[in-house]
């Protein structure tokens, strides 16, 4: 259905600052894949999605993924979570609970990297302590302990996912490693051997699902098997090029899904970025095109915009196609999926932001220095609102007018074409406008 859009490899990429939508269009498009694989990140990410409960179709029930791929609800699909992933076991485990409520099981469909890092719980307590000691820099991290982690893998202290194959050898790694970090941070509080406790007792559980991932996805490629990569985070929060420090600590973008699995690059052909109609931010760093006013808080209110993880108020404000059109550029985005179009369905007028101006000089793409784009201007235009109903609609042509000049104005400033409209949670409701 989706052919236009899609490949054999397709990745879903947040094409802004995160929580844009992408949990809804991988569990959209899981039906069309075999297998779903996370590439980067870890329980940073809080994907959405609205589905029938599997017990009793006839209930939506929501469900939030932060480290198991989204597509995992669907029978008989395979999820997997990639080297390029920072995995707290025991947020996973939870997940993992949570979906046996609705008769989910993963066994023996999930697989994790051996050479993804794993997240301990002294990674959040440094999370913290770093927070502390940025005092009004700091980043608003989901305190996930995701930043440490990979600080750890790039010291190449970090400790993987394989070695818990051998257990002894894996608890002194692990010792020696919170022997450095506690060099490191001399406020750090830990008691080690009680963590060591609580992961050998997950051993059983854990060890099945380890595997070479990149070795079974490639094998997977040559057997014809299809996958979609569920990207996390947003590109606007990559380690490059976000809006660097105030970023996560991997690469969300395309260059990290090839990276963060060990799929040849030249096989992953579609990128869909996720789209919000306005922009959103959770944590701290430059938003030229926030909203402080009661516009702001209208988003805020009629778009649910509450952190999946933390619950933290999402900053908000009008769509900025420069920003968005960097993403579009770094990424070579093949399409891209518009979500929260119903969103705007009830302001008299839409602002989006074309360019910014810094001390009277006009820029036209996102600076390097967050000073500067601290400092910037964001010009904009206005484009008339179209104060009816779209979460109704199921093709673009059942949108209004003035929805579907939103749309074609937003393509033309970013130079991609939007192939997917979303209109509300639910499954249905999203448009596909390729056909
Ligand atoms: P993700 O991290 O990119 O997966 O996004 P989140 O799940 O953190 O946040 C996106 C929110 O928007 C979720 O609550 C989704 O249910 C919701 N959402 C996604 N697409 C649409 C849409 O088209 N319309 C509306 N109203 N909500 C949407
Ligand atoms: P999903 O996948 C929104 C933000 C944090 C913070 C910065 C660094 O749901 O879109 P970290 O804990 O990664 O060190 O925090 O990045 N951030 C996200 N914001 N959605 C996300 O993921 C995010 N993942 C990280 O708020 O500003
Ligand atoms: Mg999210």
């Amino acid at each position: 259905m989706f052919d236009k859009s899609i490949s054999q490899v397709t990745a879903v990429i947040g094409a802004q600052w995160g929580d844009e939508g992408k949990g809804k269009l991988v569990d959209i498009l899981s039906k069309e894949f075999d297998i779903i694989l996370r590439a980067t990140g870890g329980a940073n990410a809080g994907h959405t999605i609205y589905a029938p409960n599997p017990i009793n179709p006839e209930e939506i029930v929501k469900f939030v993924f932060h480290l198991a791929p989204s597509g995992i609800i669907h029978e008989g699909k395979i999820g997997v979570l990639g080297n390029g992933l920072a995995i707290h076991l025991p947020s996973l485990i939870e997940e993992l609970d949570v979906l046996k409520k609705y008769n989910i099981n993963p066994t023996g469909r999930l697989f994790l990297s051996d050479r993804a890092h794993i997240v301990f719980d002294y990674h959040k307590k440094i999370d913290a302590i770093e927070e502390a000691l940025k005092g009004n820099k700091k980043v608003g991290t989901t305190l996930r302990g995701i930043g440490p982690a990979y600080q750890d893998k790039i010291a190449r202290r970090g400790v993987r996912v394989g070695e818990l194959l051998d257990f002894d050898k894996f608890a002194d790694h692990v010792r020696n490693t919170f022997m450095q970090l506690q060099i490191l941070h001399k406020d750090l509080k830990h008691d080690i051997e009680a963590e060591l406790d609580e992961i050998r007792r997950m051993l059983g559980f854990i060890r099945p699902f380890i595997k070479d991932t990149a070795i079974y996805i490639n094998d997977a490629l040559k057997a014809g098997k299809t996958i979609l990569i569920e990207g996390a985070n947003g590109v606007l929060l990559d380690i490059d090029h976000g809006t660097y420090p105030f970023v996560t600590s991997s690469n969300p973008t395309a260059g990290g899904f090839h990276t963060g699995t060990g799929i040849g690059i030249n096989k992953i052909q579609s990128l869909i970025g996720i789209v919000k109609a306005y922009m959103t931010r959770v944590g701290s760093g430059p938003f030229p095109t926030e909203l402080f006013d009661e516009t702001g808080d209208r988003l805020r209110d009629l778009g649910g915009e509450f952190g999946s993880t933390t619950g933290r108020p999402r900053r908000c404000g009008w769509f900025d196609a420069v920003a968005t059109k960097y993403a579009v550029i770094i990424n070579g985005l093949t399409s891209i999926n518009l979500t929260k179009l119903d969103i705007l369905d009830t302001f008299e007028t839409i602002k989006v932001c074309t360019g910014y101006t810094h001390k009277g000089k006009k820029i036209t793409s996102i600076p390097a220095s967050t000073d500067i784009l601290e400092e910037c201007e964001p010009q904009y235009i206005e484009i008339e609102g179209w104060n009816c109903k779209t979460s109704d609609a199921r093709t673009f042509d059942e949108l209004p007018q003035k929805a579907k000049d939103y749309i074609k104005k937003l393509e033309e400033l970013i130079e991609c074409p939007i192939n997917f409209v979303g209109v509300g949670v639910r499954r249905d409701q999203i448009i596909y406008k390729a056909d």
